[in-house]
């Protein structure tokens, strides 16, 4: 990359650097889920990119709107994860999505570039109504929180969004908003107003749950939270679903689907074990004679382990953040104000190009 990180001393002297946007709703804690598919890439290019991560309070509510009163504690959650993590609010504004009303104003105004049937083959949107049992009764809120998070990612002109995998039909939907918005508002041969963000998925793919199913999921109760503690991360582990073919233990195993293995891969600091494990697994855990090396209570053992090692300095840092009640608000705080004021940048300029700016 070409943006050097040399000078920091004053603005002037700041070089150019891309945006990056992405976000969470704030529904708890997050989980090991959330780290593979996005915290990690955010740790990682915090210091490249010019960082806002969004707390969607009002993406929350779509489909907890009986209970806005969770909020506060949630978000208070969600901050205490990403300190823990290694998010640096000194170069990561956290923005509560609510407190920023550009993003409200767009959403309306790209609301009118989208059919209804478009809204309503939006897989992720799919999934989430079949889970929920909403039909037709689905609200028009909840239909219409892609375009909502169109707005989150247009409004920061983010050109990076790390995301995990399930969220690829938004980044596709804010490409098709953008492209429309551009082509009808935009001058001829000029360089669009609004920026055309790209997604950036996990490495790793998706992370599968505690049972199994394809996806770590709070609704579903699959999940390992980044704050869990030592017990109760070995309780998850040892009632996670491997193999059910693999009766006795003696049979030659399967690697592939089995979440055991993927979190080994993915928490694991150890490769080589990892690779014995996987090896002895998939020839059945016996030796020549016969003899049962290998159970499934063993793997599961030294993944607690691994998963332990890999937690225990992130619950520390969660720990010593929670002690001052005040350090999470005043960093939202100030996160939030910086969101705002890029916000409101994109927001006159998205106003002079629908020629709605008439006080100019
Ligand atoms: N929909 C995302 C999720 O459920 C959260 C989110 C809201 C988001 N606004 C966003 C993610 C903007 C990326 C960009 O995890």
């Amino acid at each position: 990359m070409a943006f050097s990180q040399s000078s920091q001393s004053s603005p002037q002297s700041t070089p150019f650097r891309k945006r990056i946007l992405t976000g969470d709703r704030p529904t708890g804690k997050l989980h090991l889920g959330h780290y593979v598919g996005s915290l990690a890439n955010r740790v990682r290019l915090q210091d490249e990119y010019e960082t806002y991560i969004l707390i969607a309070d009002v993406q929350a509510l779509t489909d907890n709107f009986e209970t806005p009163e969770m909020l506060r504690a949630n978000i208070r959650e969600v901050v205490l994860d990403y300190l823990a993590v290694g998010l640096d609010p000194q170069k990561c504004a956290f923005v509560i999505q609510s407190l920023v009303p550009e993003i409200a104003d767009l959403t309306i105004f790209y609301l009118n570039l989208v059919s209804v049937a478009r809204l309503q083959r939006n897989p992720t949107v799919k999934d989430e109504m079949h889970q929920k049992g909403y039909g037709d009764n689905v609200t028009a809120g909840f239909l219409c929180y892609p375009i909502s998070q169109v707005a989150d990612i247009t409004a920061f002109g983010a050109h990076l969004v790390p995301v995990g995998e399930d969220q690829r039909p938004m980044i596709e939907q804010t490409q098709e908003i953008v492209d429309k918005f551009n082509r009808l508002y935009g001058e001829d041969g000029a360089e669009g107003v609004l920026v055309r963000p790209e997604g950036m998925y996990a490495e790793f793919g998706r992370l599968p749950g505690t049972d199994g199913a394809a996806k770590m999921s709070k609704s579903v109760g699959n999940v390992i939270n980044l704050a869990d503690d030592e017990k109760t991360i070995t309780q998850k582990v040892m009632a996670m679903y491997t193999d059910p073919n693999r009766v006795t233990g003696r049979e030659p195993g399967n690697v592939a689907d089995n979440p055991v293995f993927t979190y080994h891969d993915a928490f694991n600091g150890d490769k080589a074990r990892v690779a014995e494990l996987k090896e002895m697994y998939a020839r059945g855990g016996v030796d020549a004679e016969g003899k049962l090396l290998l159970g499934d209570v063993k793997i599961k053992r030294e993944l607690a382990a691994a998963l332990n090692a890999f937690l225990e300095p992130i619950r520390a840092r969660r720990r010593e953040y929670s002690l001052d009640e005040d350090f999470v608000w005043d960093v939202v705080r100030a996160g939030t104000l910086r969101g705002r004021a890029r916000a409101g940048e994109v927001m006159e300029s998205v106003r002079g190009a629908m020629k709605i700016d008439y006080f100019r």
